[in-house]
């Protein structure tokens, strides 16, 4: 069938065309009620039905016979290890697990986090607790213990797992004593905390609470997985809004797991049994759905990357975990392609290995450039698919649904609607707007299954956030259009929020910590142009009279102020010092045209500015410290 009849098949009739699709994955028992709606209606999936996702996505494949089909291949280019991890391993590592668990007293409906790096044990832990029914909350490593101990405080978990280290490009982190440092600083105190101990002799210090995570699964009896109503949340994925709080995402799982089936498939193309990788991070919702419960309750054999595109030892890394495991597809984002480039811009590496197995190239959590789009097409001659998305989602919105059928690929636009997503382009009176111009990115409701159920603890948020702004539609927070085809482009977000190196976050939040450093007297942080990781953070403070004198030093403390709360990954990593902050009369900083000055955006001053004069002087500030989108250009073609 054609991408058009198959589309329009999930828009007119929902229920149908997903009653279809809940049968390709195996219920312990199978729905009969497809979509009902909450009290506010908003959809619920398949709410009778009753199923595991970790039976799914472990258990399922032995009993049909490929127990000794390798589930994980490990590489670790940081620690030089692999491992293959057949599914009879997977499964009883989980179920040990998931056995330590049980024995503690951690039962269905209770919250554990996992804060852990790219190892084996990450996916044991998600995968143990969903056997249980407890609800996981991975927390990405980049963030500080600040951050996790906001999570903490917002979920409650009563246990933590954890690992002795983590390791980035020359540089350990400490991830237990980090644990530990959160937990002093958060209210709630977990009850647990499960160490694992990497044995890379890195000094774990002790506390009453630790377990030790090799000898609770050395004693511990294996469990069978439990059955969980379809609405029972899977995973809280804490993630940026637009204040300083981050929200906390809630999955279902009888939605979520008939969605990523059916994407596996129909997005991305891929057959049972071949590999997958997605080179993200378990901490990131692409990490959730493409390299834990995608592949697996696919089928596939999914490539855990410990690494980075450059560096680890350099910028062929990619190539050779294609070529060396067989990847049939693989998922990126644009920034890891852009470090590759930069480094070796005439693709010498990718020639050196024999890359026949690659099917497609997805590339997402950014808007991908033109530029990076031609020269991966270029270089790696397969087609090279944009596709778009969030954490709320959980997986696609829009994407060239190649499992469907490869429609053109038009660089800049991240494709076309996926199956269930009838999105529009709205004017602020949410009127749906004519080809070519821009509005607002909302969702028709009802959103299909695998999409976010609710906010935790925060159902107001929830609906003030993503459904009152445009009546009957999920509001994504993206600008966009969509040409005379039905391609979309995304334009960025229409809200605080920025992408770093594919990673979201939250301007609001660092603004908030650079505002209560004692010499600061008002700021902006804002995202600006960066050629590598897309957007980058910058800070202008305006400094409290007697402190100008120390500007150097205000700076650099305010810098490692925001890497202290929000962590290493925020990036933020310039600060300017300015006599004053352009705002309209009423006070409002100019945010918008701060960054279009710098990323040499049109702008117009707004008549309600209170004094023109102000936007010279930016400028002026912007020059001597080189800021600016044409300072930072690397190898465009
Ligand atoms: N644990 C601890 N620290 C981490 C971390 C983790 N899991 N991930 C990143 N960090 C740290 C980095 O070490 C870096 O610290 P530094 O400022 O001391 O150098 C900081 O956070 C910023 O990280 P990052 O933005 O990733 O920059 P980088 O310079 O280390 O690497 C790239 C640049 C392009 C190689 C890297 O950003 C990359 O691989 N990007 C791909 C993005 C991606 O996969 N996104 C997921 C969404 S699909
Ligand atoms: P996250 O929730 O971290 O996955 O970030 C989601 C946000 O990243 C989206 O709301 C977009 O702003 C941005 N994003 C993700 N994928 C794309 C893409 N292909 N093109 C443009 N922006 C994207």
């Amino acid at each position: 069938m054609k991408y058009q009849e198959f589309y329009n098949r999930s828009i007119d009739n929902p229920c149908e065309f997903w009653k279809e699709q809940a049968v390709q994955i195996s219920w312990f028992n199978q729905p009969k009620s497809i979509l009902s709606k909450d009290q506010y209606g908003y959809p619920q999936w398949f709410q009778d039905g009753q199923l595991n996702i970790s039976y799914l996505c472990i258990d399922k494949h032995i009993e049909d016979g490929y127990g000794n089909e390798n589930a994980i291949i490990y590489d670790s280019p940081v620690t030089h290890s692999k491992e293959f991890i057949t599914y009879n391993k997977l499964h009883s590592e989980v179920a040990r697990l998931a056995g330590g668990l049980e024995a503690l007293g951690i039962s269905k409906g209770d919250t554990v986090i996992i804060y852990m790096p790219m190892i084996p044990q990450a996916i044991y832990a998600m995968l143990a607790c969903a056997r249980l029914g407890l609800i996981h909350s991975v927390v990405f490593g980049g963030f500080a213990p600040h951050e996790l101990a906001i999570r903490i405080d917002d979920c409650n978990p009563k246990a933590i797992i954890t690992a002795s280290n983590g390791i980035e490009i020359e540089r350990i982190i400490p991830y237990k004593p980090f644990v530990d440092e959160a937990i002093e600083m958060s209210n709630h105190k977990p009850e647990f905390v499960v160490v694992y101990d990497r044995k890379l002799g890195v000094e774990i210090p002790y506390k009453l609470r630790d377990i030790d995570y090799s000898e609770l699964i050395a004693k511990s009896v294996p469990v069978e997985s439990v059955s969980v109503e379809s609405t029972h949340p899977l995973y809280i994925l804490y993630t940026s809004g637009t204040t300083g709080k981050p929200k906390g995402i809630i999955r279902d799982t009888g939605g979520y797991a008939t969605a990523l089936k059916f994407s596996m498939k129909h997005v991305y193309g891929v057959n049972e049994g071949e590999v997958y990788w997605a080179a993200s991070d378990v901490g990131w919702v692409v990490g959730h759905s493409y390299i834990v419960y995608g592949p697996l309750i696919n089928r596939n054999t999914t490539v855990l990357f410990e690494g980075k595109p450059i560096k680890t030892p350099n910028a062929s890394t990619f190539w050779r975990v294609i070529s060396e495991h067989n990847v049939s597809v693989m998922f990126t984002a644009p920034t890891a392609i852009r470090a590759i480039k930069k480094e070796d811009p005439n693709g010498e590496y990718i020639k050196k290995y024999g890359l026949s197995s690659l099917r497609y190239q997805f590339l997402a959590g950014e808007r991908c450039d033109v530029a990076t789009l031609n020269w991966t097409e270029k270089h790696l001659n397969v087609p090279v698919i944009d596709h778009w998305w969030q954490t709320e989602s959980g997986w696609p919105m829009l994407a060239n649904m190649c499992g469907v059928e490869l429609l053109p690929v038009k660089p800049g636009s991240a494709s076309v609607p996926v199956s269930g997503y009838d999105i529009k382009i709205l004017n602020e009176q949410s009127e749906e707007v004519e080809a070519g111009v821009e509005g607002y990115v909302a969702v028709k409701l009802p959103l299909p299954p695998g999409t976010l159920l609710n906010l935790w603890g925060n159902p107001e948020r929830f609906k003030a956030g993503y459904l009152n702004r445009f009546p009957g539609f999920y509001f994504s927070g993206d600008g966009g259009y969509k040409d005379e085809d039905g391609y979309v482009f995304i334009t960025g977000r229409v809200d605080d929020i920025i992408n770093v190196a594919g990673h979201r976050l939250s301007t609001a939040e660092m603004e908030e910590i650079v505002s209560s450093h004692k010499a600061v007297a008002e700021c902006a942080v804002f995202g600006i142009h960066c050629d590598l990781k897309g957007q980058k953070p910058l800070g202008l403070v305006v400094l409290k009279s007697g402190e100008e004198l120390k500007d150097k030093v205000i700076a650099k403390e305010i810098i490692n102020d925001v890497r202290h709360e929000i962590g290493a990954v925020a990036a933020f990593k310039d600060v300017l010092v300015v006599k004053r902050l352009p705002k309209t009369r009423s006070g409002k900083i100019l945010r918008k045209l701060l960054r279009n000055i710098s990323d040499e955006i049109e702008y117009n001053i707004p008549s309600t500015i209170d004094d023109v004069a102000i936007i010279d002087e930016i400028k002026s500030v912007y020059k001597t410290n080189q800021i600016g989108i044409h300072k930072n250009t690397i190898n465009h073609e």
